[in-house]
């Protein structure tokens, strides 16, 4: 048997791919990078507005959705945002936080994938770009990747491959048709971080297209309070991207249009102003708030309207059931929900706990964070678990 190429080919040079090569290679391994697109860490470049939200310092194990809750906190523990901001810190990569412990690059995302590949490079990774993975191959302990009209062996692959938003960029599924191969399960995979649309009784909402404005998001036990935003197919915005990670095709997402108006608060606009109209009387986007007022059939002055119709109308205005008909799909999809089964790794390593020697990281596994850097987070942190275990 001859001495393979490497101690482990990582497939796939994105986020969780190139933090996992520099790791083992500065440990000491040969590491052998591999990706089919022609430059590596696509996605971190468009990220965050081009700016890259790399991580978040409010990042805990609740933040992250999987068949398994408790599989992240591991290797979350044991590469937290601080080691990351250390990182970025130490290549002179100013960042600020812009909201809700989300941090950004003051300049570009260019210099976060800089600042990997220089770590790569400290660890003498080999960096391959461009072909695609032809075959993957294993026997007597070895993985052989067939990578243009080359061929590698080691005893060790990392599966990196993401997940397969974004298929324009190059995205797919092949981390999980790999993983399959392996005997190693997938939870169904879904679009998530999505735009939602509106179709049947809530088509109208889509007249509102450009409104924006603070709302409270509900889908099933979770909610959000960040802005949501009408488009021409239904409904956006922060608020709307966090909870279509948790809405099912189906279900009802509920709105909160003013989350901050204390109970009773329309009655109180009653008596204090009866010659208002509803629509004045909401704190509310004027096109929005016609909307809903002539939704709740309540035109005419407040003074003029009872007490019960007005409760009524402001429960309605606390949980505003929209029935979403689906979402805008990978194509639109920041991350996904699902992927390689948890069940089947070490939540330690991210080894398979069948395959002695493959691995798996990053959005390719059934591990999935809120908007606001959490994604990042978990590529750098599994990529760091895997890397120190190879
Ligand atoms: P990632 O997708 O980064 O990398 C996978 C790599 O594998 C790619 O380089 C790809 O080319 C390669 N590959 C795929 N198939 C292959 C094959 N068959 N053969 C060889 N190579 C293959 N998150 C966050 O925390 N903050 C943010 O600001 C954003 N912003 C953002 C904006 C947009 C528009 C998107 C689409 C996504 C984000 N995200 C984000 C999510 C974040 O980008 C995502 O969670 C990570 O990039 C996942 O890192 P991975 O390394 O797992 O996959």
């Amino acid at each position: 048997m001859t001495a393979p190429d490497y101690d482990a080919i990582v497939l796939g040079a994105g986020a969780a791919g190139l933090m996992c090569a520099a790791v083992a290679g500065q440990r000491g391994r040969r590491v052998l990078l591999l990706d089919h697109a022609e430059q590596v860490g696509k996605k971190i470049l468009i990220s965050g507005g081009g700016r890259c939200n790399f991580t978040n310092i409010h990042t805990a194990p609740d933040r992250y959705i999987s068949a398994n809750p408790h599989f992240a906190k591991s290797a979350l523990a044991r590469y937290t945002p601080a080691d990351f901001i250390a990182l970025v810190d130490g290549y002179g990569i100013a960042h600020h936080e812009k909201t809700l412990g989300q941090l950004f690059c003051d300049g570009s995302a260019k210099q976060v994938v800089a600042m990997l590949l220089g770590e790569c490079a400290k660890g003498g990774v080999d960096v391959r770009c461009g072909q695609p993975v032809r075959e993957v191959t294993h026997a007597d302990g070895a993985f052989g990747v067939a990578f243009g009209d080359q061929n590698f062996t080691a005893p060790n692959l990392v599966i990196a491959t993401g997940g397969p938003s974004i298929p324009k960029m190059g995205a797919s599924g092949f981390a999980y048709d790999l993983a399959r191969r392996f005997g190693l399960k997938v939870v169904e995979p879904r679009p998530a971080l999505v735009p939602l649309t509106l179709g049947g009784g809530d088509v109208l909402f889509r007249d509102l297209s450009g409104v924006a404005t603070p709302v409270g998001a509900r889908a099933g036990k979770t909610a959000f309070r960040e802005a949501a935003l009408f488009t021409h197919k239904g409904l956006s915005g922060p608020a709307i991207l966090q909870v279509s990670s948790y809405w099912r095709h189906g279900e009802p997402l509920t709105i909160d249009f003013l989350p901050d108006a204390a109970p009773g608060w329309l009655l109180e606009a009653k008596r204090a102003r009866p010659r208002a109209t509803l629509a004045a009387a909401l704190a509310l986007p004027d096109r929005l708030a016609q909307t809903l007022a002539e939704r709740l059939a309540l035109a005419g002055e407040l003074g003029a309207q009872s007490d019960r119709k007005l409760a009524e109308a402001e429960a309605q205005l606390k949980r505003w059931p929209f029935h979403p008909n689906g979402t805008e799909g990978f194509a639109k999809a920041e991350v996904t929900v699902g992927g390689i089964s948890t069940a089947n790794l070490s939540s330690q390593t991210m080894m398979a706990k069948s395959v002695p020697g493959l691995y798996a990281v990053g959005e390719a596994v059934d591990v999935t964070g809120w908007l606001g850097g959490y994604n990042f987070q978990w590529a750098w942190a599994s990529g760091y678990a895997a890397g120190q275990a190879l």
